[in-house]
């Protein structure tokens, strides 16, 4: 009986097994247990012998028990203390992100603009050849498109092998998107991505955001054109800033001015703008002589530059986090 048990307690592993063991082997029904009851019956003569070997028995496995306990307390007290957490260490220090610059500048110029009454739009990255260029009065001819060094997109060509999408050069291409698929009123401001094939240096970027305006109603006027971006430059710069504008040419408007903001005794150009070209309505089905317009683009990367004194324009992409950090 002994040994059977023996034999028994090796093969239980955990505490449940150990505890229905000990319930088997030494509890008040346990075999040994009726073995020790039963001593009563036998001969006087025989019963200290036997009295002895079942005590003797009783007490080796109450002792291999307790052993086999104290080893498995002994591993779990282990395996407690290896998976513990300190829980009065410090923690790591979360680095929380940010906005970029140009995230930032893109809020401050949509929000000021959005309380004025206009939507939000955004539009495509690769657009065809037509929104960019045939559509704002720039046919593939007209040499304004020296004015803007394009990079083709080789996924769609004409009869003659040209290509006819591109990574647009401005956002201009989503007025006539905006006019093709809603009729007037129109009040709506566009930010977005713009690439060029040019040489990079401090103020130039083959990448860059432009945040276009456009507003199309009956009886707009040039008047509407320069309060508007009067008070977008009275919110944004403060109302103490010198603006001006000058005449300047962009196909897609008639008359076509620049506004420049004074910035350290200089004029700094931060947007072209005009009166949309009867031909830009024409192309989208607008009738020029009930409708008018006005149009603006302007670069948020250059007014940053401004508002936080920053020199190079490179540092808008190079992603230099002691730049960075710094907003
Ligand atoms: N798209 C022009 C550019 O990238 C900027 C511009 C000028 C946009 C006049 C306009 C505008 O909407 O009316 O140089």
């Amino acid at each position: 009986m002994r040994d059977a048990a023996l034999a028994a307690l090796d093969a239980a592993t955990d505490a449940a097994a150990l505890e229905a063991w000990r319930v088997a082997h030494l509890g008040r029904s346990g075999a040994l247990t009726k073995l020790l009851r039963g001593l009563a019956q036998l001969p006087a003569e025989e019963r200290p012998a036997a009295g002895a070997a079942a005590n003797a028995a009783k007490a080796l496995l109450e002792e291999r028990l307790a052993e086999k306990q104290a080893a498995l307390e002994g591993t779990r007290l282990g395996q407690l203390a290896a998976d513990a957490i300190d829980i009065s260490l410090p923690g790591r220090p979360v680095a929380p992100g940010r906005y970029h610059p140009s995230t930032m500048i893109l809020r401050e110029i949509t929000d000021i603009f959005r309380g004025m009454g206009f939507q939000i739009a955004e539009g495509p990255e690769v657009e065809w050849e037509r929104y960019n260029f045939d559509m704002l009065n720039i046919p593939r001819d007209h040499p304004a498109r020296d004015m803007f060094d394009t990079f083709w997109v080789d996924a769609n060509r004409d009869a003659d092998g040209g290509f006819t999408t591109l990574l647009r050069t401005h956002t201009s291409p989503m007025q006539a998107r905006i006019m093709e698929a809603h009729d007037p009123p129109i009040r709506v401001v566009v930010p977005g991505k713009c690439y060029r094939y040019e040489a990079t240096d401090a103020t130039h970027e083959s990448q860059f955001h432009q945040v276009e305006g456009l507003a199309v109603d009956k009886g707009i006027t040039f008047a509407n054109l320069k309060h508007t971006l009067f008070e977008f430059t009275r919110q944004m710069f403060g109302p103490e800033r010198k603006v001006r504008f000058r005449c300047d040419y962009f196909p897609f408007v008639e008359p076509g001015v620049d506004m420049s903001v004074e910035w350290n005794g200089r004029w700094v150009e931060i947007l072209g703008a005009g009166m949309v070209h009867p031909n830009v309505l024409r192309a989208v089905g607008y009738d020029p002589e009930e409708y008018t317009g006005f149009a603006f683009g302007m670069g948020p990367e250059r007014i940053a530059m401004l508002k936080y004194g920053i020199t190079d324009i490179r540092l808008f992409l190079n992603n230099d986090l002691r730049f960075l950090q710094q907003f």
